[in-house]
């Protein structure tokens, strides 16, 4: 495996999927990851809703929104959908609000975990969470954070630098160019505006 600090600057969100299944214990694996990360109180309000069945896939794919900036380029192509998600609900008899931290770092445990695995995903907050409510049977008392789109990835995004705009793009071929601001554009060192040359 390659070593930690590797496969985090590795990883790009996939949108475009091989059509190989995720077995559910694999799924189940995931949530645990997502089960064991850090909860603000350790008051855990999340839940971990798995979707591998074909037809209810289909019903998650419809209420999902894909790569706003490049609209529709991004959206994954017939018969390169998801082939699983895991949809992030919060217990609001438990918490609220103030728990986006917790689904931060349950949703990059399971993202991390899944690439581990060479499980590509993306993580989606433009969604239509009244018709994922309906087709999933999603009581009320939960509140419907986030989706993530699983699958065995059918693209290699790269990455770029920032140069004034932070809008990914495709290129002629297809590949998907992501900017990140520069390590020493967002890093100061023991004082603010005391910059490290990287
Ligand atoms: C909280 C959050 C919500 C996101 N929502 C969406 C979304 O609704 N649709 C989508 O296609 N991508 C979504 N993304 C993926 C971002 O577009 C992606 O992370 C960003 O372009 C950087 O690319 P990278 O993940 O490859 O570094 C989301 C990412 C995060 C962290």
């Amino acid at each position: 495996m390659e070593d930690f600090f590797t496969l985090i600057k590795n990883r790009r969100t996939i949108r475009q999927f091989q059509p190989e299944e995720i077995p559910t214990n694999i799924l189940l694996e995931l949530a645990d990851l997502g089960r064991l990360a850090p909860s603000a109180s350790n008051l855990q309000p999340l839940e971990f809703l798995l979707v591998n069945d074909q037809t209810v896939r289909q019903k998650v794919f419809a209420g999902l929104r894909w790569a706003a900036y490049i609209n529709p380029a991004g959206n994954p192509k017939p018969g390169q959908e998801p082939t699983a998600y895991i949809v992030i609900l919060v217990n609001t008899e438990i918490r609220k609000e103030g728990y986006q931290h917790d689904v931060g770092a349950s949703a990059e445990n399971i993202i991390l975990g899944a690439f581990t695995q060479g499980i590509g995903s993306c993580w989606l907050i433009s969604i239509d969470r009244d018709r994922l409510r309906n087709a999933l049977d999603i009581p009320e008392k939960y509140l419907i954070d986030s989706v993530l789109a699983l699958g065995y990835p059918a693209e290699k995004p790269v990455i770029e630098d920032f140069k004034g705009s932070v809008k990914y793009w495709k290129d002629e071929t297809e590949v998907l160019h992501v900017p990140k601001r520069k390590l020493e554009e967002v890093v100061h060192l023991n004082r603010y505006g005391q910059r490290i040359k990287n």
